[in-house]
């Protein structure tokens, strides 16, 4: 089968090589266009990335010597994954879809737009709708579809299989969530190092609206959000990569604590789609005492899952437990990596 070519937006970021890194050997996709800002266009990937690349396993050999473009409309591929900067995906991504580039973004940037699907393929595949409108209205032969917050996305997926079960009236929850969440280089080692910083710009707001619109029901083309509370508090700690959540829910009904685990172990609602990126287990629940913790859980499923444990009653809210997912791999790169997948299950890059 000819792969699909691929062209990464914002390649040299954390989130770009990462994307580079679960793109090697990808049965359907292959990285064709690397591209990032005006000072590393023109030069190779490995030069760029001498000192910046930050995986244990080598550049991939694909990759390695290709020079970095531009992030301007005309380079050579079917779609692009954007990593790009925020303070320039809005206008960059734009020019993409305008020219007919699908495109499939981790930014922040369009995630609120009414024509643009925020995406959890397991949660609402079906908001993909929303690209038909998207191009007639805007009048683009491409278009975009963007993927979460990274704290939204494992914060979704552990509540998803309880809300289809039980119903949720609200959620509170507190963040601790890894340096590489920032970017390259991110938190100045002299803030972090030793310390918990109790404000992250914007990430709250996001944490409480973007699974309202997760969570919406799709009817016209039009996302009607879900009618839930979620009150958020966001904490930058001293760790490289993973974020963790302390996450308390009221139920619309309060099930038993066996029902709720097996909501989480019985969830593998996109199986039948093949995505090649989708976890066989999206939620996994560890029932030992201290886990998941970043040091033993975070490749779960290659970085895929969101891990899931310390289930407990809550004497304010019905029930608590912690969430640890991988910031970079599910929570964002993998993500938009699944995302695109997606669409090609769906018919979109015929
Ligand atoms: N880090 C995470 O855990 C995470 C999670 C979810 C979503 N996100 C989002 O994903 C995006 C990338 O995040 P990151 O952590 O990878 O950030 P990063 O490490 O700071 O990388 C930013 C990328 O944007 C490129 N860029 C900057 N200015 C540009 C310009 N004027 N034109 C073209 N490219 C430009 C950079 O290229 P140069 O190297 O050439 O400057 C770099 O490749 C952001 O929107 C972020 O909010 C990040």
């Amino acid at each position: 089968m000819k792969k699909i070519g691929i062209g990464v937006l914002g390649a040299t970021g954390m989130v770009g090589q990462t994307i580079i890194k679960l793109m090697e050997n990808h049965p359907w996709f292959e990285v064709r266009e690397v591209a990032a800002s005006e000072k590393s266009a023109g030069k190779t990937y490995e030069e760029v990335m001498v000192n910046r690349w930050s995986a244990s396993e080598e550049i991939p050999e694909t990759v390695r010597n290709m020079k970095l473009k531009d992030a301007r409309p005309g380079i050579d591929c079917d779609m692009v994954l954007s990593a790009l900067d925020s303070s320039v995906a809005s206008v960059i991504e734009k020019n993409f879809a305008k020219e007919g580039y699908m495109v499939s973004s981790n930014a922040k940037n369009h995630r609120m737009d009414d024509d643009v699907p925020l995406l959890i393929p397991e949660i609402n595949h079906e908001h993909l709708a929303l690209v038909e409108r998207q191009r007639k209205e805007r009048g683009w032969k491409g278009f975009i579809i963007t993927d979460p917050n990274c704290s939204t996305i494992h914060l979704c997926l552990a509540l998803k299989p309880l809300v289809d079960s039980f119903g949720i009236e609200k959620v509170a929850v507190t963040t601790m969530q890894a340096v590489s969440g920032a970017g390259y280089p991110g938190v100045p080692s002299m803030d972090i190092i030793d310390n918990v910083v109790p404000f992250i710009k914007e990430e709250e707001e996001k944490l409480e609206t973007e699974p309202l619109k997760i969570f919406g029901i799709e009817k016209g083309m039009k996302i009607h959000n879900a009618d839930m509370k979620i009150s958020a508090q966001c904490n930058r700690v001293s760790v490289k990569y993973g974020h963790m959540e302390a996450v308390s829910v009221k139920f619309s009904r309060k099930p038993g604590r066996d029902e709720i685990i097996k909501s989480f172990e019985e969830f593998s609602p996109i199986k039948k789609l093949g995505l090649p990126s989708a976890p066989k287990r999206p939620v996994i629940y560890k029932e030992e005492e201290n886990r998941p913790q970043n040091k033993l859980d975070l490749n779960a499923e290659g970085g895929m899952a969101s891990v899931v444990g310390r289930l407990r009653e809550c004497s304010i809210m019905d029930y608590k437990f912690v969430v640890l997912g991988h910031n970079l791999v599910r929570g964002a790169a993998g993500a938009a990596i699944l995302n695109a997948e997606l669409l090609k299950a769906k018919g979109y890059l015929e």
